[in-house]
Formats: C-alpha cells, structure tokens, sequence
C-alpha cells in the first residue's frame, strides 16, 4: 500500500482510508495508489462493498491546486478516469463525507452509489470563485442528484451545501452524528442485504425531466442566477454546462464540460482569479510576525463615534460576536448613530437575509455611552471621528489615560499620519491604523497600517480579529492614504482636466465600466457626495474648475438629485445633463483650453497608468509589502474587477514596457508627476514582473 491510502478489511467490506494532509486534496501522489487499490477490489471476489473515507479533519478538500497549469493536474489516472473506475463497480460504493467534500472531492464522492455524511459536513463545487467550473462531472452528476435548479444555483454561486440540506435534497442518502466509519460500514451492509438495486449516478435521469420539459423556464433561472456574474466567464460556464446536462446524452455533455474547463483554465480570467486567491493567503503572511507572535485576547470593543464609519465598524464585529461598547459626544448623536445600526439590521430582516433572532442578538451585544471611563474594560478600541488631526489627538489622549494597559488603540483615519496620532498616547506599540471601508459592514477589506512603533503582537492581533470578523486584511505602512487611497488619489489626478479638454463624464465613466469596475469615478463621486472633496479642498486651498462649479451650483450628486449627471426623481440611474456640458464648455473657455475629441484609449491612460504608477512607488518605499497585496487591497476596498486579477496583476498583462512607455508620452506632453515614471515601474518593465523588484521596506 501506500502511506497516502491505505485498505482494511471489516468481513466483506473494504475500508478505503485517504490520508494525504492537510485537507486531502487530490494530488497525484494520492490518485495513483487509489486508482490501483480500487482496481484490486473491484476484482476481489472476497470484497462485496467499498466504503472510502478520509483521515484528518475533512474528506477530500478539492483539487492539490498546486498542480494547476502543471503537467502533474491531468496525469493519469486523473480525477476523471478515477471516477469512471468507481462508477463502474458492480458492488456497493458509499463516500463516508466528513469536514468539507469541495471540488473534485465531491465530484469523486458522486462517482460513488451511495454518499452518507456527518451532520457537520458539508458540499460543494467552488471552482467557480477561481474562474472555472467542476472540470471532472460535477456538472453533469450533480443536477442528476440533487435537480438542475439547486444544482444551477450551488454551481454558479460555488457556495456550499450543509448536510441537512444535502440529505434532503438527495446529495446524501444518510447522515449521523458520530461513528461515521462504522454507520458508513453497517449502511453497506444493509444495503447488500436488502438487495438495494446499484444505479450509477449518471444514469438517473428522474430529476432531469421536468426542466427538459420546460427548458424556456430553466433559461430565465440561467437568467436570473447570471445576473450577478460581474462580466465573468465562468459563471456562464457553469450554466451552459449544467444545460447541456438537460439537453446532450451524458458522455457528450461530459466531453463538452470538459472543453470548457480547459478554455477556462488557460485563461486570463481564471489565471487573474487564481492569483487573487494566493494572493489573499500570502497578504496574511507579515515579515516578523511567525507564529511564534501571539495575539492578544480582544473580548470586547470599543468603537468612538458612531457616524457612517462608527456605525458600521460596529455591526462588523457585532456580526463576529464580539460586544461592543460604543461612545458618542452627546446623547443625541449616540441615540442618532444606534438608531442607523438598528435600521440597517432591519433592512437585512427585511431582505430575508438576517432572522429577527439574530438582529436582537447582534443589538444585545452592543452597549452605547457617552463617558470614556466606560471603555476601561475594551481590549480593542478603534476611532472613526472626524477626519481632524486636531480632534484625533484629544481622542487618543483620552483612550491613553481611560483604557487598560495592553488595550490596543486604533484609528481608522483615511490619510493621517499614524505614526503622529500614535505620538499623542504613552503606548506608540499599542496604536496602528484599522482601516475600514465604507459600508465598513459590507466591504470585506481591512487596511492595518503599521506605524513604526507598532508591537508585532498588535499586528498579529489586528490580523486575528480581521479573521473572526471576516474581514480580508492587507497590512501597509505609513503615508498620505496608505496604499488605496493614495492611488486613488493619482487615479482621479487627470479627471478634471480630461473633462475641461473635450471628455464628458459620461464618456470617462463608460471607459470605466467597460473595463469591468462597477462604476465610473463620476457616478461615484456623484454618489458619495462631491460636497466632501470640496470641504476638503477648500481647507488645503486647492481647486477644481468643475467640481467647484458644480458645488457652488448646489450639485452634490444623488443626494440633490443633480451632480456630474442628473437624477431623475426617486432614480440613481445618471443621465447626462447638457446643463453640465455647457459648464464645462464654460470653464474650459476660461481656463483657455481648446476642446478636442478624447479616445478612449486616452482615457484609460490618463486614470489606469498613473494608479499603475503609483502603485510602485508604493512598493518602492514598501508601504506594500508585494505587488499581490496592492492587487487585494483593490479588489476588495474599491471595486477593481476580479477578472482582472487587480491593477498590478492586469499591469504585468497590458505589459509593463508599453505602461511606462506611454507614462513618458504623458508625462513629456504634460511635465505632470503622475506620469513620472518611477524607479521601480522601470526596473519591473524592464524585469516584465513586479515580483523581484525590490523594496526599502515600512512594513516588507
Ligand atoms: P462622520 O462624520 O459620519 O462620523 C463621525 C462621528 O464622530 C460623528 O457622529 C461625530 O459626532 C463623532 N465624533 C466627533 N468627534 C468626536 C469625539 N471627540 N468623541 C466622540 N465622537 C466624536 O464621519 P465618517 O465618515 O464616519 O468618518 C469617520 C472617520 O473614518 C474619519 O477619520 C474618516 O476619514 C474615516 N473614514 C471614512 C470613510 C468614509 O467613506 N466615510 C471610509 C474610511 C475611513
């Protein structure tokens, strides 16, 4: 046998064990000892049924990605021709499913008669959240089990079945609360005995019927399931092919599956969601944090001020379970701010999203003050007052002298300097930067800016408290805006002028959205309130032509129904305005610009480039650590399309040469810094990869 699967027997039943840790995935090293022990017992006479399961917390994970894109993925025996070998024994298979039963481990488990589970166990078909579809019958079998509709729905969302749903639903045929092995063995049993007929799973066809009746009705559910595939491929993917389940015979739909899944897979998009998925991972890996760093305990949390931001940090950690204690200026926006918590709690009811019991639960957890002295007991405090260096200093001046010594104190300032705020307590290695974004409930992302006095246990804190609240964080240094917002800020740099020298906002937004972000920065400025930038503006002393105008004029977006665009009564929906077009035409005039027509492609390297840019003087002065943590930073806080692998992965495939090319087109033409390009942007051209450019390092 083999140290990756090993076969005992209990009489006439064989017990298949896979141990191939951590989770069992699919490697080579593990199918090629399975293949030959199934091959053994499918020809033992002495061997009536199968039971295979798995050791170690889960049954099979999934597919060893570390194989994907190497010749290791497909050699044989693969997932395929394993399946195929189990599906066609003439005695009883049964999957005994533990843990977690994902990709090809349930595509595995379907090759099976029979699944039973533990009651904690749960299914699914991820591959659609890398960029792919179940490449190995999933597609195909599962829609036979459990009917195409649920299985339409588990397979473009990727998201997992429980065991209760599985059983009922008819993923599993039994499910119990312990000796899983043992129940596995007496199921077998009784099924021999009670002459249980063996159909493969590909050949029931009951659950099929209905939909191949109405295959009208089953496009409007492809419909309505795609709505939310975000410009991606494989979403599409998986609804075609769990189609063609309905509509071709088996092999031929399995062969058509497969097709996809080898389009996908060479793809950019896989490729680009493949990297966002290790990138994830290696963002939660800090230098000088090892395991060896323990994080602190954080019970309870402290929130100050309970505005946008403070409302929302909030519910972020009531959601994880953890009370909060949050403090407010005066009774007045205190009651205002836990008014607004309550409102969005039962908007979720409302949805269907969140029961009433958990509502009052989550409101249980949090308690709201107006006095410091009742932060003493919070572990964790975190500030989101006004965006006031002023202000934030007397905050922190206070936390230092009410909390417990080891509580750490963070602020959640977008552009100020940490390491100042930190400057103002007595306790520098208990202070960072938590930055949460907005809707801070909803935005998975989590910046930790690490100041230069900040204790690793802090930061290994901050990271474990980003896990239990599910949050993605990426930890960054100390500058203006940190990493996103600081190329933001060089993204947005030529939007003024682009409109003043012949663009329309309409016209830069749709560059935007057919590149895939959800949004142009015009809609979003509309969206968010162009009053804000201009309050700021106005305390820096800086202008801009439009915006200004617009603002002078009453237009602050949606919220006055009139911005950069028009919105109808009751609509978010933009309409270009002609109002606005004859402004800009006015201001153009009076700064003495000539107006001409803009490219599109003029457009992209106006805004894309210099956030490009940016991006590597961020890495130059390791404020990123790698250029993948800008890329997660991006794909989390602010909307870069996921297909797209992040502005740094996208960079290295538009190609870096041809970037920095054209920065110097612009940055010639227009003596502007943002198209400056920077010592590291030229040292990746010329290396075509961001990766071993190297950094000075804040947080590297
Ligand atoms: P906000 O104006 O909605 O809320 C601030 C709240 O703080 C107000 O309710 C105010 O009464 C309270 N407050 C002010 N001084 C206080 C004090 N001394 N003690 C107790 N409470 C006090 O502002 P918002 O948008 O929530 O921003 C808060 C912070 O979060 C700022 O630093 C901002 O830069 C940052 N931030 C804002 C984001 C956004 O999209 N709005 C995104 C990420 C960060």
């Amino acid at each position: 046998m083999s140290q990756y699967v090993t076969v005992r027997r209990e009489g006439d039943i064989a017990v298949v064990t896979l141990d191939n840790p951590p989770v069992n995935s699919l490697s080579h090293h593990l199918r090629e000892p399975l293949d030959a022990a199934l091959r053994d017992l499918r020809d033992d006479a002495s061997v009536a049924a199968v039971v295979i399961h798995c050791a170690g917390r889960t049954f099979i994970a999934g597919a060893d990605i570390t194989e994907f894109n190497t010749p290791k993925a497909t050699a044989s025996p693969n997932l395929r021709e394993l399946i195929v070998t189990l599906e066609t024994f003439a005695k009883p298979t049964v999957a005994a499913i533990h843990g977690t039963a994902f990709g090809g481990g349930l595509e595995l488990a379907m090759g099976c008669h029979f699944r039973v589970a533990d009651g904690r166990a749960q299914f699914g078909l991820p591959e659609v959240k890398l960029g792919l579809l179940p490449g190995a019958g999933g597609t195909v079998r599962l829609p036979r089990l459990i009917g195409p509709e649920k299985a339409l729905s588990a397979i473009v969302s990727g998201n997992p079945i429980g065991a209760e749903a599985a059983l009922a639903d008819g993923l599993v045929d039994a499910v119990y609360d312990d000796d899983l092995v043992a129940n596995a063995i007496t199921f077998a049993r009784e099924g021999i005995s009670a002459g249980k007929p063996l159909v493969a799973v590909r050949d029931r066809e009951k659950k099929l019927a209905a939909a191949r009746n109405d295959l009208a009705g089953f496009d409007s559910q492809i419909a309505e399931v795609l709505k939310k595939a975000k410009g991606l491929d494989a979403p599409k993917r998986c609804a075609d092919a769990v189609r063609n389940a309905l509509t071709m015979p088996f092999d031929e739909a399995l062969v058509t599956e497969r097709k996809y899944f080898v389009e996908l897979v060479d793809g950019d998009q896989s490729k680009a969601q493949r990297h966002l998925f290790f990138a994830q991972r290696e963002a939660a890996k800090v230098q000088g944090i090892g395991p060896d760093v323990k994080p602190r305990a954080v019970k309870r949390v402290g929130v100050i001020g309970a505005g946008t931001m403070g409302g929302g940090i909030a519910m972020s950690f009531l959601n994880g379970g953890i009370p909060v204690t949050i403090l407010e200026m005066s009774k007045e926006a205190l009651e205002r701010g836990i008014h607004n918590m309550e409102k969005n709690y039962a908007i979720s009811v409302q949805r269907g999203s969140m029961s009433e019991d958990a509502k009052t639960k989550r409101m249980g957890l949090l308690s709201g003050t107006t006095n410091y002295a009742d932060l003493a007991d919070c572990d964790l405090i975190v500030e989101a007052v006004f965006e006031e260096m002023g202000v934030k200093k007397e905050v922190f001046g206070k936390l230092d002298t009410v909390s417990n010594l080891g509580a750490i104190l963070a602020s959640n300032t977008s552009y100020l300097d940490v390491d100042e705020i930190a400057a103002s307590t007595s306790r520098p290695a208990d202070v960072l930067g938590l930055h949460f974004f907005s809707p801070a409930n909803v935005m998975k992302l989590l910046e930790i800016v690490r100041g230069a006095k900040t204790a690793p246990d802090v930061i290994a804190t901050a990271l474990d408290v980003a896990r239990r609240i599910g949050k993605v964080p990426v930890v960054v240094g100390v500058c203006h805006g940190f990493v996103g917002n600081r190329m933001l800020a060089s993204r947005s740099a030529e939007l003024e002028d682009l409109l003043l020298e012949g663009a329309t906002p309409a016209q830069v937004d749709k560059v935007f959205t057919d590149f895939g972000w959800p949004m142009g920065p015009f809609a979003m400025g509309d969206l968010a309130g162009l009053d804000i930038g201009w309050r700021n503006r106005k305390s820096l002393g800086k202008t801009a032509a439009v915006a200004d105008a617009l603002c002078e004029q009453g237009r602050f977006g949606q919220k006055t129904g009139k911005g950069f665009y028009l919105y109808e009564a009751g609509s978010r929906a933009p309409k270009s305005d002609p109002e606005v077009e004859a402004l800009i035409e006015a201001k153009a005039r009076e700064n003495g610009v000539n107006r001409r027509d803009i490219s599109a492609e003029e457009i992209a390297e106006r805004t894309m480039y210099p956030m490009i840019n940016e991006g590597a003087k961020v890495l130059e002065e390791g404020i990123a650590a790698r250029a993948s943590d800008i890329d997660i930073v991006w794909t989390n806080g602010y909307g870069f399309p996921i297909g797209k692998g992040g502005p740094m992965f996208w960079a290295e495939l538009e190609g870096l040469g041809k970037i920095v090319e054209r920065l110097e087109y612009w940055h010639g033409k227009t003596g502007k810094d943002v198209f400056d390009p920077s010592a590291l942007m030229r040292r990746a051209a010329e290396a075509g990869s961001f990766r071993h450019a190297s950094s000075t390092g804040k947080v590297a």
